[in-house]
């Protein structure tokens, strides 16, 4: 694994730059460490590279404001600074949201687009007064009490019950963070646009997955938002909630490989 900061953000390279390149997005509260079975079992055949979002892991965090479109630009940043040529773009819930909405931006930049446990919507009024209560609980009661209080319903109940290690790595992941970073992520979310009717116009090849038991996402919901991509497919991850890459590795995994292996 190489370690290099593009644009003040934290990268990761793993495997050789001469294979088929795969940028992987995480989602929120996480960092780049969310992908690490996919990193690990990937890296042979193709150039896996994995950041840390403005605010999170070991990527600035600055004053903690950010926007979505600022998130966008960054992950160009990283594709045109490490020349990523026919890159695939695999994006985890909030990694999702950017990734869609790079896909509108410059969708000629990118060869495909893997979507897991997301959805193209913005925030309605609902969401939006969650994210404020996020914002509360976190000023209030600090960021622990906060991943305490939404990290753990990201995963199925199997997880919960059978894979107690996983789930305290990534609490832990969680409360490493910086919370301004946390905060301006929230923040950053809704200043998201919808992408509902841009997904017609999408002519990448693209893969849509979802968690089997993901009630933030739910497969049902995932399923219609692949329906709306004219060259997708649309796989349930069995045994996997909104977590799914960490807690059905090996499904993932087969699957991308399978989808890169056929476009
Ligand atoms: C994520 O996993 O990235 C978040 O659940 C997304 C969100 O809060 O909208």
């Amino acid at each position: 694994m190489q370690q290099r900061t593009i644009n003040s953000l934290s990268v990761k390279l793993y495997g050789d730059k001469k294979n088929p390149p795969i940028i992987f997005v995480h989602g929120f509260p996480f960092d780049h460490r969310m992908w690490i079975n996919q990193l690990e079992n990937l890296q042979n055949e193709f150039y896996c590279v994995a950041y840390d979002v403005r605010g999170l892991g070991d990527s600035y965090i600055g004053d903690g404001q950010y926007t979505m479109e600022a998130f966008v630009h960054d992950l160009f940043s990283i594709i045109n600074e490490l020349h990523l040529k026919n890159v695939t773009v695999c994006g985890l819930s909030m990694g999702g949201y950017i990734a869609l909405r790079a896909v509108e931006m410059n969708q000629d930049k990118i060869k495909a687009l893997i979507l897991l446990d997301t959805k193209s919507e913005a925030d309605d009024n609902l969401g939006k007064l969650k994210r404020a209560g996020a914002v509360d609980i976190i000023n209030l009661h600090g960021l622990n009490q906060f991943v305490d209080q939404t990290v753990p319903s990201l995963f199925a109940e199997e997880t919960l019950k059978d894979n107690q290690e996983l789930v305290d790595r990534i609490l832990g992941q969680c409360y490493d963070q910086d919370s301004h970073g946390v905060k301006g992520s929230v923040l950053a979310m809704v200043s998201r646009t919808d992408t509902t009717s841009f997904l017609a116009s999408i002519k990448i090849p693209t893969l849509v997955m979802a968690g089997s038991f993901d009630t933030l996402t739910p497969p049902a919901m995932m399923r219609k938002m692949s329906e709306k991509i004219p060259n997708s497919e649309f796989a349930i991850v069995p045994r996997g909630g909104h977590m799914a890459p960490l807690e059905n590795p090996d499904f993932v995994n087969d699957m991308i490989r399978g989808f890169l292996k056929k476009i």
